[in-house]
């Protein structure tokens, strides 16, 4: 048997505006995995048993119908290998919760990717893990910015401009997040789909909207090398300001959000397509339980801690 894991991600700053070209900044949640295992299988082909979803697929057959077939069969290709020739069994599993923003597709498609691919014995660098998820991003979402797979298959706090190869920030303090979940799942697609069809109609509000957002990312990346906390809250918030402007947010994110302030967080904002799923607050060190106690009460149905370590000078 062979087993691999993938993590969890939140946004930061800049989603939506990152599939229009602007930058987003994203960091790992590395407490949140999702894991697949590969077993020897006598009967021969592939099957794929995801429990969270309860969902049993097969290769070759499901490829054109289940994502994570998809991805074993992409795997496969690349390896120059056929699921007719092959015997296993891969059985997955995600603490990462579905369709809230925290990244459960990439995680999970990405602990597949890595298992199967130490199981044939063959290595994947980050970059050809990350390529091969965002084909089943494609099949999720139909035009995923890249983010989402990079931040997870590089487990590192990135700085991703499409089109353009990921650069790695180097976070000067600890940031201490807690995510709200609304408890509402929403669909990454149709908040991308809704965006879409907003620029459609009036190109140069949302292209205004969206440089706002990219003079927003690029200041918040130096709050995050220099470890200015207060300003990156501030930031976050005139982040969450443009997200509701531009339709992503909802009431239930907009009370958490508010709450989270109240609390004492120095921001917080949707994380990921909205219209539902979390919201992120970035909080000093020691409050966390505070503000994870007052989104509780709020009525946020689940609420988790996560922290990015400063990078260490020198290394
Ligand atoms: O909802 P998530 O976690 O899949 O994040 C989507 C981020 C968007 O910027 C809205 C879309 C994208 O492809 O980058």
């Amino acid at each position: 048997m062979t087993s691999a894991s993938a993590c969890g991600k939140v946004i930061l700053l800049g989603e939506h505006a990152v599939v229009y070209g602007r930058p987003a900044i994203a960091v790992p949640i590395s407490g949140l995995r999702a894991t697949a295992e590969v077993h020897g299988r006598p009967e021969g082909g592939v099957l794929i048993e995801a429990h969270d979803l309860q969902v049993v697929s097969r290769l070759p057959g499901d490829e054109a119908t289940s994502p994570l077939a998809l991805t074993a069969a992409n795997t496969l290709r690349h390896l120059g290998l056929d699921a007719a020739q092959l015997g296993l069994r891969i059985v997955v599993r995600s603490d990462v919760p579905i369709a809230r923003g925290l990244g459960s597709g990439p995680a999970v498609a990405t602990a597949l990717v890595r298992a199967l691919a130490q199981h044939l014995g063959r290595a994947l660098s980050a970059e050809q893990v990350s390529a091969l998820v965002y084909r089943t991003e494609v099949l999720l979402h139909g035009t995923p910015s890249g983010v989402d797979n990079t931040v997870v298959a590089h487990e590192a706090p990135v700085w991703y401009v499409m089109g353009q190869g990921p650069e790695f920030l180097l976070v000067g303090v600890q940031l201490n997040l807690v995510i709200g979940d609304t408890g509402v799942s929403a669909s990454t697609r149709e908040a991308v789909a809704d965006v879409r069809r907003g620029w459609e109609a009036n190109a140069s509000r949302y292209e205004r909207l969206f440089d706002a957002i990219e003079h927003i990312v690029g200041e918040a990346r130096a709050c995050l090398v220099e470890g200015r906390l207060g300003r990156l809250g501030e930031l976050m918030d005139a982040n969450q300001a443009l997200l509701a402007k531009l339709g992503v947010s909802s009431a239930e994110l907009d009370g958490l959000v508010a709450t989270a302030r109240a609390a004492g967080a120095f921001g917080a904002k949707l994380c990921g397509g909205g219209r539902g799923g979390c919201m992120v607050a970035l909080v000093a060190r020691g409050s966390q339980v505070q503000v994870a106690e007052a989104l509780r009460v709020a009525g946020a149905v689940r609420v988790m801690t996560s922290t990015v370590v400063a990078h260490a000078r020198g290394s």
